[in-house]
This record gives structure tokens, C-alpha cells and sequence, in this order.
């Protein structure tokens, strides 16, 4: 499979960061790789202009996050449908920022997973443990019982991210064994063709040695993604074909 190199810029961005993007595209000379999968998720407002900017580049577009319906009213959400209309192909779900600040639930996350399914979208579904948690020796069993309650029962493509939530933003990362550890018991709960992301603190400097890992087939990056110098340096740093 390729490996797949997501962006997640969060909360940040406004119509010139297109520039940070244009950059990354010129420092590929204008032909990206095509091993590999190069993924940005804006925020909501920019997605539709970065999927007609960029999409015909090579660069997929994605939301962060999406409604469980289709439509209604539900003040303020933008559904997996809109997200397709306005050109994205992935969404996150689930991301710890939002089952900590919204109160997201594993049931939650699911029923999001099957609406961004619906709709066409590949969901990225996130899961991972708090530094207490991995602490106490429960990393494996919390991304278990993450895994069994936000992932559809279903045979169409989607893609894990392992974020732990202490490495997030933190510049910490777990070892090169406990995030083979963790990437080997997600693939044993998934199967062979579900792309499986890590996300937490990579950066230029460490992405080659954690995208070697076996069973690690891509990155979920947040404040690297949001320069195009350090994404290009992850994107570079990545084996294509995993
Ligand atoms: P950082 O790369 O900034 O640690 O964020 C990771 C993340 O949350 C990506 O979804």
C-alpha cells in the first residue's frame, strides 16, 4: 500500500495560508511523488477552495471532522455530504481534541465513521491513550476498546491514526518499540489493508525513524504540517510503498 501523510491543521489558517501549500507543491518541483499519499485537512472553510486549487496537484483534501446526518438542524455543523460537495475525500474522526473538548464518545465517533462512509469519504479514525492511562500499563486496552466502539463493521476503506494524547503538540513521542507495539496490535484488530497513521510530535527530524516502523503506513502531523519546509521534510523522510 502507499503510505499516506496527512496534515491536520486544526484551528489555523485563513485564505493566504494557500501559500504555505503552493510552497510545498514548488519544493516537489511541481511533481509530487506518486508513491505515496499527501493529505491536507484545513479547516472547514477552506476546504472547498484548496480542493479546486490544489486537488488537480495531487494534493487530497480533507475535513476534520464531520456531523453524524446528512442534513438538518444542527447549527454550526458541516456533514460528511458537504465535505464531499466541497471536493474533500478523507475526514478525520474522533480526534482526541474532540472527544476531549466536545465529549466525543466511541458510539459517537462510529456513527460519524458510517456517515463519512455515505457520503464517499475515507474516514481517519483516531484513537490513543492519555499519559495516565499508558502509565498504568492500559495503552493496549484503552486503543482496544477504542477500536471496538468507534469502527464501523463494514469492508470499505478507512484509515486508523494512533495519536497518543500525551505526544500531541508535546514534542514527546513514545519509543520506537512501544509504537510498533501499539501499530501491530491495531493490525491485528483490523486487517491487512487498513492504512494505519501515527500521529503525535513528528517532525522532520524523527519521521523517517517512526514511518520504518512495521505496520506504521503514514503520519497524521499537526503543527508540522502547517509549515511547508517541515511537511515537505516529512513527506521526504517517508518510504512510499509500506
Ligand atoms: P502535533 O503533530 O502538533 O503533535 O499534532 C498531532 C495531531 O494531533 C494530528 O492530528
Amino acid at each position: 500500500m502507499k503510505s499516506l501523510i496527512a496534515g491536520n491543521w486544526k484551528m489555523n489558517g485563513l485564505t493566504g495560508s494557500a501559500s504555505e501549500v503552493e510552497a510545498l507543491i514548488g519544493k516537489f518541483s511541481g511533481a509530487l511523488p506518486e508513491d505515496r499519499d499527501i493529505l491536507i485537512c484545513p479547516p472547514a472553510t477552506l476546504v472547498a477552495t484548496f480542493a479546486s486549487s490544489f486537488s488537480d496537484e495531487g494534493v487530497i483534501i480533507g475535513g476534520q471532522d464531520c456531523h453524524t446526518n446528512e442534513s438538518g438542524a444542527h447549527t454550526g455543523d458541516v456533514s460528511a455530504a458537504m465535505l464531499a460537495d466541497a471536493g474533500a475525500a478523507y475526514v478525520i474522526v474522533g480526534h482526541s481534541e474532540r472527544r476531549a473538548d466536545h465529549g466525543e464518545s466511541d458510539a459517537l465517533v462510529k456513527a460519524k465513521a458510517e456517515a463519512a462512509l455515505a457520503a464517499g469519504l475515507t474516514p481517519i479514525i483516531c484513537v490513543g491513550e492519555t499519559k495516565e492511562q499508558r502509565e498504568a500499563g492500559k495503552a493496549l486496552d484503552v486503543v482496544g476498546a477504542q477500536l471496538r466502539g468507534s469502527l464501523p463493521q463494514t469492508e470499505d476503506e478507512m484509515t486508523i491514526a494512533y495519536e497518543p494524547v500525551w505526544a500531541i503538540g508535546t514534542g514527546l513521542t513514545p519509543t520506537i518499540a512501544d509504537i510498533a507495539e501499539v501499530h501491530d496490535f491495531v493490525r491485528g484488530m483490523t486487517g491487512k489493508d487498513v492504512r494505519i497513521l501515527y500521529g503525535g510530535s513528528v517532525k522532520p527530524g524523527n519521521a523517517g525513524e517512526i514511518l520504518a516502523v512495521e505496520n506504521v503506513n503514514g503520519a497524521l502531523v499537526g503543527g508540522a504540517s502547517l509549515k511547508a519546509e517541515d511537511f515537505y521534510g516529512i513527506i521526504s523522510a517517508a518510504p512510499g510503498n509500506v
